[in-house]
């Protein structure tokens, strides 16, 4: 079994104590860092933008997860790479052209990554699969953090994973939404390579050991 990861989401930090909150992660046993980039259309909430992922990707040398919840995200791909996103994922629902926005980031340098909300069949992604570096599956309604799981994530995972030992992809799997220790070796099991989670974690009265604990059940 290849290592899982744990990617804590920046959404549920302490924006008043930010470089705290990042520090926090750096020297803890977390993979990634899960920025949730959010812009009032594609989802009903606005998060935070440009100046705040430049002063994140200041302070840590973590690679940088950025999740696009913004219409067109062609518009901003030179920049995000600039800015120094590893790993960019666009929504399914918001490219009308997906396989041009997976070129698009892959000529940047990034990774390439689609999410996938609730109601998005898993099969809509057969025919790019090979291109696509990594499918984020929502497991609750993108806009906000804190919400409770969708179970019938399971069952998309254990599909996506056909779908990808099909094609010989080499894809990796993040679930996105309501990760908690209750569910994460589920999903582990069931095939998740990334587990993202941000209330578990910056809520926790000990948030490094979340992570740590997380760590250890994903990679039970
Ligand atoms: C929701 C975001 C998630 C969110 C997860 O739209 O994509 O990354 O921060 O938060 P929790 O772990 O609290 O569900
Ligand atoms: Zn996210």
């Amino acid at each position: 079994m290849n290592k899982k990861l744990i990617a804590p989401s920046l959404l549920a930090a302490d924006f008043g104590n930010l470089q705290r909150d990042i520090e926090m992660v750096n020297k803890s046993e977390a993979d990634w860092f899960h920025i949730d980039i959010m812009d009032g259309v594609f989802v009903p909430n606005i998060s935070y933008g440009m100046p705040v992922l430049k002063a994140i990707a200041k302070h840590t040398d973590k690679p940088l997860d950025v999740h696009l919840m913004i219409v067109d995200p062609d518009r901003y791909i030179k920049e995000f790479a600039k800015l120094g996103a590893d790993i960019l994922t666009v929504h399914y629902e918001a490219c009308t052209h997906l396989h041009r926005s997976l070129q698009a980031i892959k000529a940047e340098g990034m990774k390439a990554g689609v999410a996938i909300n609730p109601h998005t069949s898993v099969d809509l992604l057969k025919d790019v699969i090979n291109d696509i570096d990594l499918v984020l599956v929502m497991s609750v309604n993108p806009g906000f953090g804190g919400q409770s799981f969708i179970e019938n994530t399971y069952k998309k995972i254990k599909r996506l994973k056909e779908i990808i030992s099909m094609n010989n992809a080499s894809t990796l799997i993040e679930i996105d939404g309501g990760v908690t220790d209750q569910n994460v070796k589920k999903l582990s099991k069931a095939g998740a390579d990334v587990l993202v989670a941000g209330s578990f974690v910056f809520k926790a009265q000990n948030p490094t050991e979340t992570i740590e604990t997380l760590k250890k059940i994903a990679n039970f």
